[in-house]
Parts: structure tokens; C-alpha cells; sequence
């Protein structure tokens, strides 16, 4: 049976009001797809396509928070082209049909990436690398969902300023290998041919913190943005991915306003793309990391969104109970218990994460 919010009420989840009010006086309170689409901003969310058809629980909290969505697996290559002649859309449809359904927006992930490839791919690339595995399959996939998308993750995690290039890019991904840094022009100008309008984002990785590391990856990106500006590649957009590391890696808000007054120096929109946040490290009370999580959570939310071209915030993944952070040998917590990092915890509940989102989309 699928749970209304009263239901997550009645689990203990205080903040969870009942769908319809009890009573004409009572109000209720605001979700994040109602706070940020108040503000004009926008919350959404990762799916899992899986637990999209096997959860009713799942589904009825992504119809309810978010008004974006994205596949967090099945519009990867991986999934859309298993074989060279086989396409399968069956994921990434599901999910769009829900999002219509829902009146959701739904974001595409991702067109060319090191990761996330089909085994028969990197072989063909490696012995025949002609520009049209790259160009036939984006142009496909576009074409597909012309109209359809709110925007495209078009390259993703291109930098790696740790590859040993002295560009900083990552030298090592096979399209680079195949066909250098013009791999990147290709794929956005495809993507342009195929859909004239869709948002066309490059996304990346590790650009948010204040280490050492983190400042390589800006400066490497902004020096690749320039490039591709110079050479009028059609990019509206730069995806911050967000993974926030609590109690590893520190966080500044004064290096990432300065990142993103770059970015809109440059005229390109902003989007934090796959917002979550490790807590390994972190205190052992879980209160008390909660509380710290929630506490940077909100920092870094109302610095993006001081700026009036950051369009929003997805978080990868919308509930503990699916997320990738425990599959990662560096985030998952050695006595197993699940990390924290999204704003609704495994059984569904709000974590004070949701409520630091809430309140940093003004609800
Ligand atoms: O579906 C198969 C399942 O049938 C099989 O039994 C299982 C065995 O390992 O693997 C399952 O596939 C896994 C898939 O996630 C679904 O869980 C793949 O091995 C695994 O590689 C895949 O990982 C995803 C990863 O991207 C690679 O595509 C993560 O879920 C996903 O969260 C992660 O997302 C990335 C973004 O795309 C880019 N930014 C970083 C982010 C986190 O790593």
C-alpha cells in the first residue's frame, strides 16, 4: 500500500504533514518542489529505475518532492546501446513517462563520459576510432527526446587535473584518447544539431571544495570553458555535481561564490547537479552528524543560490535506502550502517538535511 504523508506523520516523521489538511485552517507545509518552484529554482532528484517499479513508497516521495528528475544509471550508454546494433530506451522512457505524469521535468545522463560505457565500446574506439561512434549515438539519443528534456548532461567529469597532462584534462577517458580535446566540441555540436533549445551542460566533478585538488579541477575548467567558448561550442551550462565529503574534505563558502561568480561571468547557467554528503568521519551520534550535515548542507545551498544564474539543485538520490554512497568503499561506514547524505532517510523520514534544503529554498 502505498504511504501518504500521514502516514510518514504517523512513522515519526514530524515534519511530514498529511497530503490533504485535516481541517480548512490547517496548512501544509511546503515540500522542496513546492519551496524551490516558489523561489523559481528548482529541486530534483536521482532514480533509481528499479526501485521506481518496485517501491510505491519511492515513487509517491519523488511525485511529491521533485519537480526534476534524472536517471542516476539508465540513460548511460551502458544502458541505451548494450550491443553495437542493440538501443534499448526502456529505462529512461519509464522514468519520463513518470515525470510526465507527475508534471516533472526529467534531465539526461550522460551523452559521453570515461564511465558508464558498453564493454564493446572502448575496443572500437581503441582500433577504429571514427568520430561517428561518438557523433551517430548522441544525434540518435537527442533526437529521441527532443522537446522532451529540461537540459543535457552532455560531457561528464572531463578534467582530471591528477592525468599528468599539463592542460588538466582527462587525457586518460577513451574519447579523449580517440580523438583529443575535440571530442568535447563534437559531442556538444551534436547534441545542438539534434535539439536546437535543450539546456546543454558539461558536468563535473570535485570543483566545489576548498582543497588543493578542487582548485585544480576550477581553474582547469574555466580554462576549458574559455576554450570552448573561443571556439563558439554551443554550451549553455556547467553542472556542479555536489558530492560534499562532511567531515573530509573542507568546504568554503567563499571559494565556491568566487567558482560560481566565474561561471556567470562567462554567461553560463548553473546547475548543482548530484548534491549528497558523505558523513563517514563524522561523529558517532548520529544526531550530532546529522546536525553538522544539515549545517553544510544549508551553506552551501544559500551561497548557490544567492546567484541569479544558478537554476537549482538535484541530489543524487532522494532517500538513504538507495544511494550510491555505501557501494563506495571511501563513503560507506566500515560497521555498515548506511550513510547519511540525502534529505529523507531510509525509512522515508525527513532528515534534518530536508529541512536545511527546505529552509535554503526560502520554504
Ligand atoms: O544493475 C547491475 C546489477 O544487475 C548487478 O547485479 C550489479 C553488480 O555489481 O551491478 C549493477 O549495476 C551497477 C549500477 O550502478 C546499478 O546499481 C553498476 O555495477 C555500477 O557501476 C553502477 O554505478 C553507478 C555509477 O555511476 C556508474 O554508472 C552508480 O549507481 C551511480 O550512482 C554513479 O553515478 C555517478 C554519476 O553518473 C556521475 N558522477 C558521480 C556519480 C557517483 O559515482
Amino acid at each position: 500500500m502505498m504511504l501518504t504523508r500521514r502516514d510518514f506523520l504517523h512513522a515519526g516523521a514530524a515534519s511530514l504533514l498529511p497530503l490533504t489538511p485535516a481541517s480548512a485552517t490547517e496548512t501544509l507545509p511546503p515540500t522542496l518542489r513546492q519551496a524551490a518552484s516558489k523561489r523559481g529554482l528548482a529541486y530534483g532528484a536521482a532514480v533509481s529505475v528499479d526501485a521506481l517499479a518496485s517501491d510505491q513508497n519511492y515513487a509517491a516521495l519523488l511525485k511529491e518532492q521533485a519537480g526534476i528528475l534524472v536517471a542516476e544509471g539508465v540513460t548511460k550508454r551502458k544502458s541505451i546501446q548494450p550491443t553495437p546494433t542493440r538501443y534499448d530506451f526502456s529505462g529512461t522512457d519509464q522514468i519520463l513517462a513518470f515525470a510526465q505524469a507527475n508534471g516533472q521535468l526529467m534531465r539526461g545522463h550522460t551523452l559521453a563520459w570515461h564511465q558508464g560505457n558498453p564493454d564493446w565500446l572502448l575496443p572500437v574506439l581503441e582500433n577504429n576510432p571514427d568520430e561517428r561512434i561518438l557523433t551517430d549515438y548522441i544525434t540518435k539519443v537527442v533526437t529521441r527526446y527532443r522537446g522532451k528534456f529540461h537540459s543535457w548532461d552532455v560531457v561528464n567529469e572531463v578534467v582530471d587535473p591528477g592525468a599528468g597532462r599539463a592542460d588538466g584534462m582527462r587525457g586518460d577517458s577513451p574519447w579523449f584518447k580517440a580523438f583529443g580535446e575535440r571530442y568535447i566540441d563534437l559531442a556538444f555540436h551534436s547534441a545542438r544539431e539534434a535539439d536546437p533549445d535543450v539546456p546543454l551542460f558539461l558536468n563535473e566533478l570535485d570543483a566545489e571544495v576548498d582543497i588543493y585538488w578542487s582548485e585544480a579541477v576550477r581553474s582547469v575548467s574555466l580554462a576549458l570553458v574559455d576554450r570552448l567558448i573561443a571556439r563558439k561550442v554551443p554550451i549553455t551550462g556547467f553542472g556542479i555535481q555536489g558530492h560534499l565529503k562532511a567531515f573530509k574534505f573542507h568546504y568554503s563558502d567563499e571559494v565556491l561564490s568566487r567558482f560560481l561568480d566565474e561561471l556567470g561571468a562567462r554567461g553560463l547557467k548553473v546547475l548543482i547537479t548530484e548534491f549528497d554528503i558523505a558523513d563517514i568521519k563524522g561523529p558517532d551520534d548520529q544526531a550530532k552528524r546529522d546536525t553538522e550535515v544539515a549545517a553544510l548542507a544549508k551553506r552551501f545551498l544559500d551561497v548557490a543560490f544567492s546567484k541569479p544564474f544558478v537554476q537549482g539543485c538535484l541530489t543524487w538520490g532522494i532517500t538513504d535506502r538507495y544511494s550510491w554512497l555505501p557501494t563506495h568503499p571511501m563513503y560507506r561506514w566500515p560497521d555498515g550502517r548506511l550513510p547519511r547524505g540525502l534529505p529523507f532517510d531510509e525509512n522515508y523520514r525527513p532528515t534534518p538535511m530536508f529541512q536545511a534544503m527546505l529552509s535554503a529554498y526560502g520554504g
